[in-house]
């Protein structure tokens, strides 16, 4: 069902909200000072006839223009943040009124405008500095051209422009944004991932700055650290290192003054008239707090700041905070990377992470994603492109989540003869390089101070060819760079020699597979996904959003749709052009697998079992398989999130609701953990810490439908450091298994439960039809019969809910003497809306008969008024918060 196409308002209401209060008061006013222009007003060149160069003077009536009060947005998403814009997300993406949003206004170059205050005097300067523009731009200020679209081009090509002759008390900046065309320009795209936004993603989505120095400019500040013996065991050498540059067509003597925590550093520096120079400063740190991943240690961080005086008076200045930790990176007798961290072989949990459709920011929101990460024991995020701002990697270090940046894939950015992917792939111009120079130096220099990087893809599914790769390399070294480079993220047949031979796999699945694929690893490795190697976008494809979520962006009959068509295109899938655009290999499965569902509720419970299931498994896999005969070295599952509110690809949907996916991922996460082999029927221990350490326990029941115990055990052992091991095996006790049975898994130390979990199992397992394989999946040709749950006798589930450390505690009590398969506990407001973002320890769960398990919730704000509580075979109630 489509709603009427959308018209853009094109001509704003609105007064100019550029008033006196604005340009009166300055944007900077000391040396070294950064100001961001704090927001734009926004038209298509459609719509306007005066020259930018006449635009860009004080005093333009732009009151009929859009008003976007932030500093940064694409067209899109200034628009949906001007008042006189009449459209919202809620509109924007409910049902496919985003097909029929009007993409032709997007074809022309659009402009941004701004006025603002300066105090220029004599002996100081001005840069106006941008940090990437989309496609391309051209800057102009006060009547005069600063940069042309040629130069100021690229999603990432930050430049900083000198201005000190065009500042005024009073001044205008224009930027004529050209549209982007994700093929012939260096955008942030979203390939298959989901629909384009409108406008391509063109427009000023990052910053752009006004900076005031003194005679003498700083460049960004860059970090090293190093260590004259293993880390961790003495000193480090810190070294504050910045390019500088001599503004004046005159000699200067100046005093670098640097300082790391509370330890000074001085040198005097003499440059000569408008030189380049490069200043340095040293210091030894002895026994230094590391910084640590988050589930390993600590994130110490230091600040460092360097400044630069002429005559005793600051002429630039910068800061940073920096954490002291080393990364490394082996290529094994397998070929597969294995990344270190101080010295610990780090197995990379990770997830890819996908920017908002319109590029916007928000550090509260992305916060809560990365605890989410960290609340489902991942450790790591993969930018494929999709590179944010500096806010991002304040959040990641603070929060001690690894992050893997790189370029994207699929377009522009890989226009390279050999890709196949690409049809007819637009050669690389001399600007193209002079762009893709520019954009490494911007993003190494952002990302070089940060402790949370562990490295850099030059490529994400090709190589970059022999020019590009010399020039990312030499700018990455340029900036001392101490991190890895890896040459892209999949093993094809070529390389650039001056990065090395590729060491990662990318070779599906991306849509749904059964659990029993990534145990299924063989000696010939020819598995694709399987739990071996290092695994760079791999999952079964699943994400889906519980109904509390659908309604808000799916009408009646999409959501008819869901579980009436299976087969159906589904907009809120991947891009319509995908292979991803329907829910096919994912509904054959469930309905394969599971049944037929009976309404919308089933199909919906049955999709969290499903997405619960797969998520679990491919944790578990990786997880148990680290130390195999061809470790699994890292996993980087298809994708953490969505660009907007999607249907799969996800392990929490676009409202930070967490369902099956989350809940599956969290207990495969598990620091320590027990699970379950479904190849072999064996029973691995997991232990991803680096010091819980002990005597262990583990207990192991396999019971039927009915509730009567088949067969137990008890296994008594130690972990070995580094290591997951097989400690039980069920072949014998499952074998004689008909119709469908649960398997408890529970780990202790003697003293408190450390991880407990509970396995569907079939008779048999899904038959994959490994041969028939495509890049993004492989079939099943005998799913396994997994309806007898739907023959599940009722339980009575009782529920309890009583204030808990930081939140709530929610006890469920199984009075039946059946399990209660699948136990969902929500927590909503008085209205019934989700309280998002929430944790729950643990969630969707299976109570043996006459269990009792207690959930511990913790969520931001104070509207949680009721938890929900409901399950396969568990009446839904509700249960008022005290
Ligand atoms: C600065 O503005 C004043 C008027 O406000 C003008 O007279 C002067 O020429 C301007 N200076 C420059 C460098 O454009
Ligand atoms: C967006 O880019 C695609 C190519 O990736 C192009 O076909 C399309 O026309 C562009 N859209 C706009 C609005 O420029
Ligand atoms: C690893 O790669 C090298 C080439 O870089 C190749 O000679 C060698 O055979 C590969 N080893 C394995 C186990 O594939
Ligand atoms: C890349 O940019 C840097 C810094 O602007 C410059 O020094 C270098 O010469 C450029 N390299 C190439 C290959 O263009
Ligand atoms: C969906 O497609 C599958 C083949 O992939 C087919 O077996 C099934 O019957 C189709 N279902 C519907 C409802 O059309
Ligand atoms: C830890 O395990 C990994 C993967 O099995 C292995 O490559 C590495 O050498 C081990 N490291 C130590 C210190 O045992
Ligand atoms: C888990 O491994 C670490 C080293 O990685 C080791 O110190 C610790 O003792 C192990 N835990 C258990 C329970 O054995």
């Amino acid at each position: 069902m489509a709603r009427p196409k959308y018209a853009v308002l094109l001509s704003g209401l609105i007064a100019s909200i550029t008033g006196a209060d604005a340009r009166s008061c300055s944007l900077v006013s000391t040396p070294g000072q950064v100001g961001v222009i704090p927001k734009w007003d926004v038209q298509s060149t459609s719509q306007v006839t005066t020259d930018p160069l006449a635009l860009a003077k004080p005093g333009v009536d732009t009151s009929s223009w859009h008003h976007a009060n932030v500093p940064r947005c694409t067209i899109m998403a200034c628009l949906l943040a001007s008042p006189d814009f009449k459209e919202t997300d809620t509109e924007i993406f409910y049902s496919d009124n985003l097909d029929h949003f009007d993409t032709d206004q997007f074809r022309v170059p659009w402009l941004y405008r701004n006025e603002f205050a300066l105090k220029p005097a004599p002996g100081q300067h001005y840069f106006l500095q941008t940090n990437g523009i989309t496609s391309r731009a051209d800057v102009f200020l006060n009547g005069k051209k600063v940069a042309d679209k040629v130069l100021q081009s690229g999603a990432y090509g930050g430049h900083s422009y000198e201005v000190t002759d065009i500042v005024n008390r009073t001044n205008a900046v224009v930027i004529k944004v050209y549209p982007t065309d994700y093929f012939q320009d260096f955008g942030v795209g979203f390939v298959d991932w989901n629909p384009r936004p409108s406008d391509n993603g063109t427009g000023v989505w990052r910053e752009v700055n006004i900076k005031q120095t003194g005679p003498v400019a700083l460049g960004p500040l860059r970090i090293t650290t190093t260590f004259d013996k293993p880390v961790g065991q003495g000193s480090a050498v810190v070294t504050l290192k910045a390019t500088v540059q001599n503004l004046e067509n005159k000699v200067v003597t100046f005093v670098a003054d640097g300082s790391v925590g509370s330890i000074k550093l001085t040198k005097s520096v003499t440059l000569q008239p408008l030189a380049l120079g490069e200043v340095s400063l040293q210091t030894t740190i002895d026994n230094p707090n590391l910084w640590w991943p988050a589930k390993w240690g600590a994130q110490t961080l230091y600040d460092a700041q360097l400044s630069v005086s002429v005559d005793k008076t600051v002429s630039d200045k910068t800061e940073k905070k920096f954490g002291i930790r080393q990364v490394t990176h082996q290529i094994n007798a397998f070929n597969d990377s294995i990344f270190s961290v101080n010295g610990r072989p780090f197995q990379v949990l990770g997830a890819g992470y996908s920017s908002d459709i319109f590029l916007r920011w928000d550090t509260a929101r992305f916060t809560t994603q990365m605890q989410y990460v960290l609340d489902m024991g991942m450790n790591t995020v993969r930018l494929e492109g999709k590179l944010e701002h500096p806010e991002f990697y304040e959040v990641t270090d603070r929060l001690g989540v690894m992050v893997m940046p790189g370029w994207e894939c699929c377009d522009k950015w890989e226009a390279w003869s050999y890709n196949d992917n690409i049809e007819n792939p637009a050669v690389w111009s001399d600007a193209d390089y002079d762009t893709a120079n520019a954009s490494i130096y911007h993003e190494a220099a952002t990302l070089q101070t940060h402790p949370s990087v562990l490295m850099y893809f030059v490529g994400s599914d090709f190589w970059p060819n022999d020019r590009a790769a010399a020039i990312y390399v030499g700018a990455l070294k340029a900036l001392d760079w101490q991190l890895p480079i890896i040459p892209y993220a999949a093993r094809k047949d070529g390389y650039p020699a001056i990065v090395g031979p590729p060491s990662m796999k990318m070779d599906g699945p991306y849509d749904w597979v059964p659990p029993n694929y990534w145990w299924d690893v063989t000696p010939s490795s020819d598995r694709l996904g399987a739990a071996f190697g290092f695994g760079s976008e791999l999952g079964p494809g699943v994400g889906t959003p519980e109904l509390s979520s659908l309604t808000r962006f799916l009408s009646p009959s999409d959501l008819s749709d869901l579980w009436q068509k299976p087969n159906a295109s589904v907009w809120h899938m991947s891009a319509q052009d995908s292979s991803f655009a329907t829910r096919e290999i994912y509904n054959l499965g469930l309905y394969g697998r599971y049944g037929a569902p009976e309404d919308l509720d089933d199909y919906l419970l049955k999709a969290q079992m499903m997405d619960y299931e797969a998520t679990r498994a491919e944790y578990e896999g990786f997880s148990a398989l680290w130390n195999a005969e061809r470790p699994a070295t890292g996993l980087i599952y298809w994708m953490l999130n969505g660009a907007w509110p999607n249907l799969h690809w996800a392990l929490f949907d676009y409202y930070l609701h967490p369902a099956g996916a989350y809940f599956g991922t969290k207990v495969g996460g598990r620091t320590e953990h027990v699970a379950y082999d479904y190849v072999k029927k064996g029973v691995y221990l997991i232990n991803h810490s680096l010091d819980k350490a002990g005597a262990r326990t583990v207990e192991w029941e396999v019971m039927g439908l009915d509730g009567k115990s088949v067969v137990k055990g008890t296994v008594a052992t130690t972990t070995v450091p580094n290591t997951s091991k097989s400690v039980a095996d069920l072949s014998k006790a499952l074998g004689s298994v008909k119709g469908v049975v649960f398997l408890k898994l529970v780990l202790s130390d003697g003293k408190s439960t450390l991880s407990r979990n509970v396995y569907w199992l079939g008779a048999t397992v899904d038959t994959l039809d490994w041969a028939d394989s495509s890049w993004y999946h492989t079939p099943v040709s005998k799913f396994v019969d997994l309806s007898g749950l739907d023959k599940l006798k009722t339980a009575a589930v009782t529920t309890t809910v009583l204030p808990g450390s930081g939140g709530l505690k929610v006890v469920l009590s199984n009075k039946a003497t059946v399990p209660a398969f699948f136990v969902r506990a929500n927590l909503v407001d008085s209205a019934g809306e989700d309280v998002n973002p929430v944790f729950w320890s643990d969630n969707y769960v299976t109570l043996w008969p006459g269990e009792t398990l207690e959930l511990d919730v913790s969520y931001a704000g104070g509207k949680a008024a009721k938890v929900q509580v409901s399950g396969k075979n568990v009446a839904k109630a509700e249960v008022a918060v005290p």
